[in-house]
């Protein structure tokens, strides 16, 4: 264990208190479980979140959560949105325990605050659990969502959710999964009848019905386990249900994979399960299997090799940065993935892109509107740090030999507008705005390739990430910003850089730019042109997602 510049104050030999605190560490790391939830908007995030919260016992009673997820939805106007901005950011993580384990649930923001921040959050995460609506199957919020798991080859759990409402075929879901995302499908559980009729599912591994009771709104659903073969089952459940059930079941035995460890942890099958998150039909068995399947916080790639959650050396990197979550001290926080060693209370550790030592005093856990201070976090947590504009997302942190994450990459932005100064005068506050919200990482920044238009491009890929830069730039920069919407809906980073851009010729049908990094990007007005483009020039390498520039500065405005 690194020092923490704390005097050892027990008495005791260090190699005894090292030791000791190893074996903690790696109980800490064995019992935890981090993941996050992807999803459309009203698939059921919001209700299986308070579900999972209640098994937890980290919240007594249905609606806690809830109450939130309707007020982020209700409106639109920005003070409002500032507002419930503080709540969904302080839930950033919800930590709690469930039997033997440790949970870390990191939350991606619903649709409203859909941004860069919801991509980034799953590059903290070590499993993800896709929630669909049994009605509606894939849409597109999840898809984009999947994507991103895919780029990082993460654990992939798929939750059928609104069994109790009449549905699509299961199969049919499954099979949808299966040729749309290029992913194995297990059935971990599989439904025994829909709708009104939805009495159950089977664990498909120990060969038990559960059969569900309501157990009355926000209640917790009674569940009857049994055998397949116990008489009780036919008593209680209609024949015909229980016949296709098993029919089914028989079909997926014969063609359907194994369920490998090793083919779920590198996200190339998922385990699906079937329930109702508003009844809690199947809640509980999910998470059962859940945490036997997930992966635990594992080795995570740096500059020098993989990195391994049980090393003394505490490292971690920053994920997300906020600004303002609480209004009355502006204050900022950046949330930092811990990766290795133990995190400890107000130790000091080193800024690899700085290279400068910095005290951590002041760590939080948020938990919905609480926050608490804490002394100690092991790999797979998540903490909040007071970040006095020194950290940038990406940004590694680490104690003893010198180590960097990897980053976090450029998503492939969905909206773009050019932004005004109309007040030539406010120049330097708009640039050093502009600047620092760059940095922040609360938007991207582009730029015409012709020098005379200087204005820069903001590109995003929510909505809300517009509102966030231009209410910063008037509050905390005092620049009044004008936004001229642009048009395109799409953009891709020319893999092969400028030279094989010209390679090609003129090119119709788009918009070259440069982004930070002076890399050539290429925005195009709809789906149709990018498909057109690729079509037309094959041997032009395009990418929706950018890599991480490592070693140089962007390109300030
Ligand atoms: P989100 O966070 O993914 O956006 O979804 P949220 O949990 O807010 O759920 C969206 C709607 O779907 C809510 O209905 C919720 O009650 C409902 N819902 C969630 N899970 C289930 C389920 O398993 N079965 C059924 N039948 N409905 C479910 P709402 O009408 O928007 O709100 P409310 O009036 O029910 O509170």
């Amino acid at each position: 264990m690194a020092s923490n510049g704390k005097a050892n104050t027990t008495g005791a030999p260090q190699e005894t208190i090292q030791e000791t605190m190893g074996q903690e560490q790696a109980a800490a790391v064995a019992r935890r479980r981090n993941f996050a939830i992807i999803s459309h908007p009203d698939a059921g995030k919001t209700t299986l979140t308070e579900r999972l919260l209640l098994y937890g016992g980290a919240i007594q009673q249905a609606g806690a959560v809830k109450a939130r997820g309707e007020q982020r939805r209700v409106t639109s106007d920005w003070m409002e949105l500032e507002k419930q901005r503080g709540i969904s950011i302080t839930s950033t993580v919800l930590q709690f325990d469930y039997g033997i384990h440790t949970i870390n649930l990191l939350d991606t923001p619903g649709h409203q605050d859909f941004s860069e921040d919801t991509y980034r959050t799953l590059a903290a995460a070590d499993n993800a659990v896709m929630l669909e609506d049994a009605a509606k199957g894939l849409e597109p919020q999840t898809r984009k969502l999947f994507e991103v798991c895919r780029l990082r080859k993460i654990p992939l759990f798929t939750f059928v959710n609104k069994m109790d409402r009449p549905g699509r075929d299961s199969l049919e879901l499954l099979d949808e999964i299966e040729q749309e995302l290029g992913l194995l499908c297990w059935p971990v559980n599989w439904p025994i009848g829909n709708g009104d009729q939805f009495r159950g599912v089977i664990d498909r591994r120990r060969r038990r019905a559960i059969l569900f009771q309501r157990g009355g709104r926000g209640r917790q659903a009674l569940e009857l386990e049994m055998g397949l073969e116990d008489p009780r089952l036919s008593q209680l459940v209609e024949e015909d249900l229980l016949q296709k059930a098993l029919e089914e079941l028989e079909l997926l035995d014969g063609a359907g994979a194994d369920l490998a460890m090793d083919t779920i942890h590198r996200g190339e099958l998922t385990p699906m399960f079937f329930g109702s998150a508003m009844t809690s039909f199947g809640v509980r068995p999910f998470l059962d299997a859940f945490l036997t399947l997930a992966l635990p916080p594992v080795a995570r790639t740096s500059s020098g090799g993989m990195i391994d959650p049980l090393s003394c050396q505490f490292s971690g990197f920053v994920f997300k940065l906020q600004a303002n979550m609480d209004p009355r001290h502006r204050d900022r926080v950046a949330f930092l993935r811990v990766c290795s060693g133990t995190f400890e209370r107000d130790m000091v550790a080193h800024h690899a892109r700085s290279g400068k030592a910095i005290r951590l005093s002041r760590p939080q856990k948020l938990f919905g509107q609480d926050r608490s201070v804490v002394d100690r976090a092991y790999p797979g947590d998540v903490i909040g740090l007071n970040n006095p504009g020194v950290f940038a997302i990406g940004d590694t942190l680490y104690q003893g030999q010198k180590v960097e994450y990897e980053g976090i990459p450029c998503f492939s932005p969905e909206i773009f507008s050019c932004l005004h100064n109309p007040n030539p005068s406010a120049f330097k506050g708009f640039r050093k705005g502009v600047n620092a919200l760059r940095e922040e990482g609360a938007v991207q920044i582009l730029y015409d390739t012709d020098p005379s238009k200087r204005n820069p491009i903001l590109a995003a890929v929510g909505q809300l990430q517009l509102d966030v830069v231009q209410h910063r730039l008037e509050h905390d920069y005092g620049v009044i910003t004008r936004l001229e919407p642009l048009g395109f809906t799409a953009a891709r980073w020319v893999s092969g850089g400028w030279s094989a851009l010209e390679a090609m010729g003129r090119l119709f049908n788009c918009k070259t730019v440069r982004d930070s990094w002076n890399r050539p990007v290429l925005l195009f007005k709809n789906s149709w042109n990018l498909q057109q483009l690729q079509e037309d020039y094959p041997d032009l390498e395009l990418a929706a997602v950018a890599p991480v520039v490592s070693g140089m500065e962007p390109i300030p405005l």
